[in-house]
């Protein structure tokens, strides 16, 4: 495992409450880590109404919304007055598209013009908002209600998706939740800690589910992209900073991460709010690996994860002090060199959405300091396909599929 030499560099900035600073190794509750991962690391579009029904019965604290559709799939191609046969929009879902980067991925891919992105967010109206604040045209894009922390609110979002008869050609799992500073564990309606319920589980259902939609896509070029971190790879500098992700022998995920009679972290370890998110990471790049394994060969599927760069300006780091989120930004972007714009960040995104070059499946994609993208390769256990196999059936356990 070599470290970079441009990685050596003060990987964490500490910022104590009474505002003084300092440099540490130690995470301390506090930075995305990220480090500069611009090295190869040795170590007629279907027209539709939604209706929004805010079901005051449900636990939601957004509600239910439920799409009505007038319509019928389109099909791959479409003939032009000229008779020139063009390629159909393409129709994605992408998960947390209210910020971020699944907002800049979203815009992107929209202001193509080949595109239709379904924002699958928790919250309407921000989304609605976020929408209209980078100018996305209505035509270009749908929001559905999806809240991954409930799994009831996964299926109804899948019921939902389905009963609007658009196709599904990409679906890509971004939304994610970052508690560092989180001293006790919270939990999702089902009783899975916070992070790993959201940023794995719910996803590994929303995946599971809509991979049938992706195989019956008549689509050129289908995905399933499940965006990971370098901060749940080791064989990083940034992924040494501790606490390290380890899933250990999963005994906390076998038990239900639920924090009762078992421990919410999923080696079993102590509640550690950056360790969980660090943990769900690196579930996520073992689940897009073990759906390349499994389904690959028989749906033509290209499955692929990345990591998009440190985008230090999302609402990722929105659980830490003001003044960390004022020095983070520069800090990323004079001193590690890691930073990226979320414009930078949405379009590495929507080339692993929609370029042609990149279909290649199982995949872990990042980009170096050109911003050309290379395959990256993950730590071990980020790439252990024993581990991969029993993530897997636990989660199918815990979400009801098994
Ligand atoms: N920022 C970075 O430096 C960085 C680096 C590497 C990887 N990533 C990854 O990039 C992805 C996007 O993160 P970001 O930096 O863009 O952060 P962000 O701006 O906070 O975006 C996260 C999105 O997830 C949504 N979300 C959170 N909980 C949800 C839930 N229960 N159901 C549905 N949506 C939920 C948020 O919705 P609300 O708007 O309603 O809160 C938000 O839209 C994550 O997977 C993250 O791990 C980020």
């Amino acid at each position: 495992m070599a470290l970079q030499a441009s990685s050596i560099l003060p990987s964490t900035l500490s910022i104590h409450k009474e505002g003084k600073s300092s440099f540490s190794l130690k995470e301390n509750g506090f930075l995305g880590v990220c480090l500069n991962d611009h090295h190869k690391s040795d170590f007629n579009p279907t027209v539709l109404r939604a209706k929004i029904q805010f079901d005051q019965k449900s636990t939601s604290s957004v509600g239910a919304i439920r799409a009505q559709t007038a319509a019928t799939a389109p099909s791959v191609t479409t003939a032009t007055p000229q008779g020139k046969k063009t390629l159909r929009k393409g129709s994605v879902i992408i998960t947390g598209a209210s910020s971020g980067l699944g907002l800049a991925t979203a815009k992107a891919l929209a202001e193509t013009g080949k595109w239709h992105v379904i924002m699958a967010c928790r919250d309407f109206l921000k989304a609605e908002r976020a929408a209209k604040s980078v100018g996305m045209n209505k035509e270009n894009y749908t929001i559905m209600h999806l809240d991954l922390a409930s799994l009831d609110s996964v299926r109804q979002f899948v019921d939902n998706f389905r009963r609007s008869g658009r196709p599904l050609d990409v679906l890509v799992c971004n939304a994610a939740v970052y508690l560092p500073t989180a001293k006790e564990p919270t939990f999702t309606a089902e009783g899975f800690e916070l992070s790993v319920g959201t940023n794995h589980l719910g996803h590994f259902l929303l995946s599971r589910l809509l991979l049938e939609d992706l195989k019956q896509s008549d689509y050129p070029s289908k995905r399933l992209i499940i965006v990971g971190s370098i901060t749940g790879n080791t064989n990083t500098l940034a992924g040494n900073v501790p606490p390290k992700a380890n899933l250990g022998d999963l005994r906390g995920l076998a038990g239900g991460l639920n924090g009762l009679n078992i421990s919410s972290m999923i080696d079993g370890g102590e509640f550690d709010g950056a360790k969980a998110y660090k943990d769900s990471k690196v579930c996520n790049m073992l689940t897009m690996q073990e759906f390349h394994r499994r389904f690959h060969e028989e749906t033509g599927i290209t499955f692929a994860s990345l990591y998009p760069g440190c985008i230090a300006t999302t609402g990722l780091f929105r659980e830490h002090i003001p003044l960390f989120r004022l020095l983070f930004p520069p800090f990323q972007k004079y001193i590690t060199k890691g930073y990226v714009s979320e414009e930078e960040s949405g379009k590495r995104l929507a080339q692993v959405v929609s370029e042609p070059s990149l279909t290649k499946s199982g995949v872990y994609w990042s980009w170096n300091k050109d911003s050309a993208s290379f395959e990256n390769q993950l730590s071990q256990e980020a790439s252990d396909a024993e581990k991969a196999k029993k993530v897997w059936e636990l989660s199918e356990k815990l979400v009801g599929l098994a």
